[in-house]
């Protein structure tokens, strides 16, 4: 049985007409960073749960949540319209594998992620470990429009935090941008343009990449990473892609 906890909502920041993020003060259980909760509402008598990403770390005092409005999506929808001090529920107990204890050591450590999948990452690098295990991490966040590109303050702290240890690439498809590159991520490592821009090889010698959000971003960049000879990261087969799926 899942075992809920009642939320309080502290902070509804809309960051666009259709992207938000939840802060929340409750109590749950300890967790690791890229893990999720059920977030949920009672709706006409029925409660309507989904899973969430967490974005703060373990240690931050409130539990926060970062999501795009999907078009008539039964939950996104009126979590999107909850107000400080309006009831929300969380399960106690975060669960799933995406987290940096499941990924193998390497020198680098790359980060891909479409649209609202950026969360588990920052949570990840609000951490110690990732920092004492790879030299070098890349954050990659690939949106469709340029004011999609969500959490720069935080991305800032953590890069001036952590001095010269992370690489930020922001991905744009629909907009041009002198600083963006414009496309997809399969695309810009099949033309080594990820690579070029920022110097650094991704080769299975020295990479470890976690990709997470879109499904068809998850399954276009296996495919080029797998013939670059990358493999697909189990814990009875230790490879070098890690992923999650938000649908
Ligand atoms: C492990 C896991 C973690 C997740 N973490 C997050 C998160 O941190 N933030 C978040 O926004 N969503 C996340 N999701 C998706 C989330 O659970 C919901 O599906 C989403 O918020 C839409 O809910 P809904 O009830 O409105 O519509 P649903 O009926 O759940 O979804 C309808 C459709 O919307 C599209 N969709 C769903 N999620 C997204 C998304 N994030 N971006 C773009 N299109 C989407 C898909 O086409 C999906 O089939 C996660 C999913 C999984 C499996
Ligand atoms: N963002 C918006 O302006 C907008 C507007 C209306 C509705 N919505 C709703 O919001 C959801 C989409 O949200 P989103 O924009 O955050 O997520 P998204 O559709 O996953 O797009 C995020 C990024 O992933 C890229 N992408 C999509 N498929 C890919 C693939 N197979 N391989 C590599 N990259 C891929 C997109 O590129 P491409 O641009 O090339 O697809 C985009 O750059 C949908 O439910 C949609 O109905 C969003």
């Amino acid at each position: 049985m899942t075992e809920w906890v009642a939320g309080k909502i502290i902070e509804n920041h809309h960051w666009t007409d259709q992207l938000y993020s939840l802060k929340i003060d409750t109590k749950i259980d300890p967790f690791t960073a890229g893990q999720f909760c059920r977030l949920a509402l009672d709706i006409d008598g029925e409660r309507v749960a989904r899973p969430y990403s967490l974005v703060n770390s373990p240690t931050d005092p409130y539990l926060e949540f970062y999501s795009i409005i999907v078009p008539d999506g039964p939950l996104s929808t009126k979590l999107h319209q909850l107000k400080p001090n309006d009831d929300v529920w969380v399960t106690k107990k975060a669960a799933g594998f995406f987290t940096i204890h499941e990924v193998p050591s390497a020198k680098h450590l790359w980060l891909l992620s479409t649209g609202t999948a950026v969360g588990p990452f920052i949570s990840i690098l609000k951490t110690d470990e990732p920092w004492q295990r790879f030299d070098k991490i890349i954050l990659v966040h690939a949106v469709r429009h340029t004011n999609e590109l969500s959490y720069q303050d935080t991305i800032n702290e953590v890069q001036q935090t952590h001095a010269g240890k992370l690489e930020y690439v922001p991905f744009v498809s629909r907009d041009k941008t002198d600083f963006a590159i414009h496309g997809r991520i399969p695309a810009a490592i099949r033309n080594s343009k990820l690579e070029e821009k920022i110097g650094i090889n991704m080769a299975v010698d020295n990479s470890q990449i976690m990709l997470c959000g879109n499904p068809g971003m998850i399954t276009d960049t296996m495919t080029v990473l797998q013939e670059r000879g990358f493999k697909k990261n189990l814990r009875r087969n230790p490879g070098h892609i890690t992923t999650e799926k938000y649908w």
